[in-house]
């Protein structure tokens, strides 16, 4: 996945470090923005209730995310006892290895920017309530922390093999399901943020929701801005570990 040039993406780039890191500036969001952010995670956080695993619900309790913007300094203070975990501000999209190098050291980069409110069902690059919402929460879970960092560390890794670790991110971190004793329960972020996404992906009878195998999802291609029509299933966040740890690398080499 190529960047786009930095012009034609919506944050702005110009004041940030050399790893592309910005200051979130949390004190300067507006009453709107807040509002937003309060649209979004009531309607998301009711829906994620019934239809998210139960890691995820408690991520969002434990870090008391609800009805303001999140002070990631505030969170990080929290993250970091729980998983060695932190999140940083980033002005929107950044490259790839830099990225990879984030999730290798245990820093998640969020947007700082929130989106208005005529784009609360859809906007093209992610926002901060993508970044946070959907992906935030289970990072305070040992398994899933752990998975999330030695993914980055085969990112640092992959060279030419990238595709085959950015499709893993996507039906897993992004669009992953999990099979728990009270049904598919959803744990990708790319589905907790979207209203419509939660609704298709366990509601729908026309979508496959096949087992996970790394190998399989590491072949198939994804389309971006529609609905799935393919999800795979965990049973456990451990075959997540497990696959990165043994099996991704045997990938990576050939
Ligand atoms: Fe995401």
């Amino acid at each position: 996945m190529n960047l786009a040039p930095l012009e034609s993406l919506r944050g702005n780039y110009e004041s940030m470090a050399s790893d592309w890191t910005v200051p979130q500036h949390a004190a300067d969001y507006s009453a709107e923005d807040q509002a937003v952010w309060r649209l979004l995670v009531e309607r998301q956080t009711a829906l994620a209730k019934v239809h998210a695993c139960n890691e995820f619900v408690q991520g969002l309790e434990t870090l008391g995310i609800g009805d303001g913007i999140p002070d990631f300094a505030a969170v990080n203070a929290k993250l970091e006892k729980l998983t060695g975990w932190r999140v940083v501000g980033v002005p929107g999209l950044i490259p790839d290895a830099v990225f990879y190098d984030h999730l290798a050291h245990r820093r998640f980069p969020v947007t700082v920017w929130i989106r208005t409110r005529a784009e609360l069902d859809y906007l093209v690059e992610p926002d901060l309530f993508h970044d946070f919402f959907g992906h935030v929460p289970l990072l305070s879970n040992p398994v899933f922390a752990d998975y999330m960092q030695m993914y980055g560390q085969r990112g640092v890794e992959a060279g030419a093999k990238i595709d085959l670790l950015a499709r893993l991110y996507w039906y897993t971190v992004e669009f992953g399901l999990i099979r728990t004793p009270e049904g598919i329960k959803i744990y990708g972020a790319g589905i907790l943020s979207s209203a419509a996404e939660v609704e298709h992906a366990i509601e729908s009878t026309d979508v496959e929701r096949l087992p996970f195998a790394a190998a399989t999802v590491m072949h198939r291609p994804y389309e971006i801005d529609k609905l799935q029509n393919t999800y795979f299933v965990l049973d456990d966040f451990r075959e997540l570990f497990d696959a990165v740890r043994s099996e991704v690398p045997g990938y990576l080499a050939h």
